[in-house]
């Protein structure tokens, strides 16, 4: 793979600053933020009035603690426009997630955050290994969702050059990295995995294809992903981390040169862990939910938000910000089977260590009278017969029940015989 590590002189100075410079600026922006919040949203205001504390009570980073937690809930409850904390004729951009019931949670930008945004993409773009001049497909949707034009405005910020092909159609995003020859790929990994199987189906070896860099996020994925796609690929597999909620793309992401993990960009938000049934923050180290604070957000400041992604956070390496591992996966993705938990993620890893078995797979929870049980559809290679896929299938079943402590089925399934997404792929199908 070619050394896509950036010039130390390219570097942005806070990403060459010390930690004592990266704190100081925290505090100031911290203490901005929660005033801005405090005077211009109701209901930040009546949340710091029900926990007795005023954004004065920070004198120092720690204080954040005494602060009020807002969820996902807070705003729905505020449902459109009212976290805003500046005049409707502000808000340059809206943007919603969608969640998978009821109403989306709508999300506004001015002008400035736009900005904010751009240049926090490009920061990230150019961590991943990219550089000016290089030509980059974005295969993130676009739309409300912000992964398209999260990454749209962050290459271009970053001079590159922006192919804007959205999310599905993927034999023409086969054509298209054939023909306009990128240098890197934007996308969600389980996507990227639906174009290599058509690249394979048009003949195109996809390790001969231009694509240097693809910058992977939207939902987890695994270090065994990572080796998969850098192997299948012959290119650099990166980290991208964000939520709607706090920004989008580019809140967080891993540096080419150490592949350890997205460093957080603190000098916009600071996170916390804390435990996610007592609320309580953790030391860094410690397992936990991810909480977010802005500090530079204009449109729509957010106090102590619970992501609901399960992380630890490390020290920084490449760059002064710390890092965050990999996610696990979310506190509302854990499956709890017979009093056992676990997440989509470490069947990935399970069904990635057997290499008859394709990394394309489902986890269908089902309910016999009182029983919960999973069923696991994973897709055989396509090199594979049907019988040694079957008995690799019975080896999972096994590394599963040693490795995580539970017995589940495993149903393997023809090539193609799970669903595509173009997007966040659904690894939780729920019939109970
Ligand atoms: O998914 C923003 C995004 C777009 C990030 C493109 C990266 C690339 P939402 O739709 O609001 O925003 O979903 C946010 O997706 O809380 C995580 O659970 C999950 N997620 C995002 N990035 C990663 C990642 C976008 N790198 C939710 N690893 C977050 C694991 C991720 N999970």
């Amino acid at each position: 793979m070619e050394d896509r590590t950036p010039r130390k002189e390219d570097l942005e100075p806070i990403e060459r600053a010390s930690v004592d410079e990266l704190r100081a600026l925290q505090l100031t922006r911290l203490r901005w933020s929660l005033q801005h919040a405090y005077e211009n949203v109701p209901a930040y205001r009546a949340l710091f009035a029900s926990a007795g504390v005023h954004p004065s009570d920070l004198r120092s980073l720690s204080d954040l603690a005494r602060f009020p937690f807002t969820h996902k809930a807070t705003l729905r409850e505020n449902y459109p426009f009212d976290m805003f904390a500046v005049p409707r004729t502000s808000i340059a951009r809206i943007h919603a997630s969608s969640g998978t019931t009821g109403r989306p949670t709508v999300v506004g930008y001015t002008l400035a955050d736009v900005r904010t945004w751009a240049r926090l993409m490009a920061r990230s773009i150019r961590a991943s290994g990219g550089r000016p001049g290089d030509r980059v497909h974005i295969a993130y949707g676009y739309g409300l969702f912000t992964g398209g034009l999260g990454a749209h405005y962050g290459a271009e910020e970053l001079g590159c050059t922006v192919i804007p092909v959205s999310g599905g159609m993927t034999p023409r995003q086969v054509m298209l990295i054939q023909d306009f020859q990128p240098d890197i790929i934007m996308v969600t990994p389980s996507y990227m995995l639906a174009i290599v199987d058509e690249m394979r189906r048009q003949g195109v070896d996809p390790r001969t294809t231009s694509l240097r860099v693809g910058i992977f996020g939207a939902e987890p994925w695994t270090q065994d992903l990572r080796q998969e796609i850098e192997e299948t690929l012959d290119m650099h597999a990166v980290d991208v981390y964000g939520l709607s909620e706090v920004m989008g793309p580019g809140v967080a992401n891993e540096c080419v040169e150490t592949k350890d993990g997205p460093h957080i960009w603190e000098d916009h938000f600071y996170p916390e862990i804390v435990d996610p049934v007592t609320g309580q923050v953790l030391p860094d180290g410690s397992y936990g939910e991810l909480v977010f604070t802005s500090l530079t957000k204009e449109a729509m400041p957010v106090v102590r938000y619970r992501t609901r992604d399960l992380t630890r956070l490390l020290p920084g390496t490449a760059r002064p910000m710390r890092r965050m591992e990999k996610i696990t996966g979310r506190t509302d993705d854990m499956i709890i089977l017979r009093g056992v938990n676990l997440f989509p993620t470490q069947i990935e890893e399970l069904i990635l260590r057997t290499p008859a078995l394709a990394p394309h797979f489902q986890c269908v929870l089902t309910r016999a009278g009182r029983l919960d049980a999973l069923t696991v559809k994973v897709e055989r290679r396509p090199s594979v017969s049907a019988t040694d896929a079957a008995s690799a299938g019975h080896d999972l079943a096994t590394s599963i029940k040693n490795t995580i402590g539970v017995s589940v089925t495993i149903e393997v399934i023809e090539p193609d015989g799970v669903e595509r997404s173009m997007g966040k792929m659904k690894r939780i199908v729920d019939q109970r």
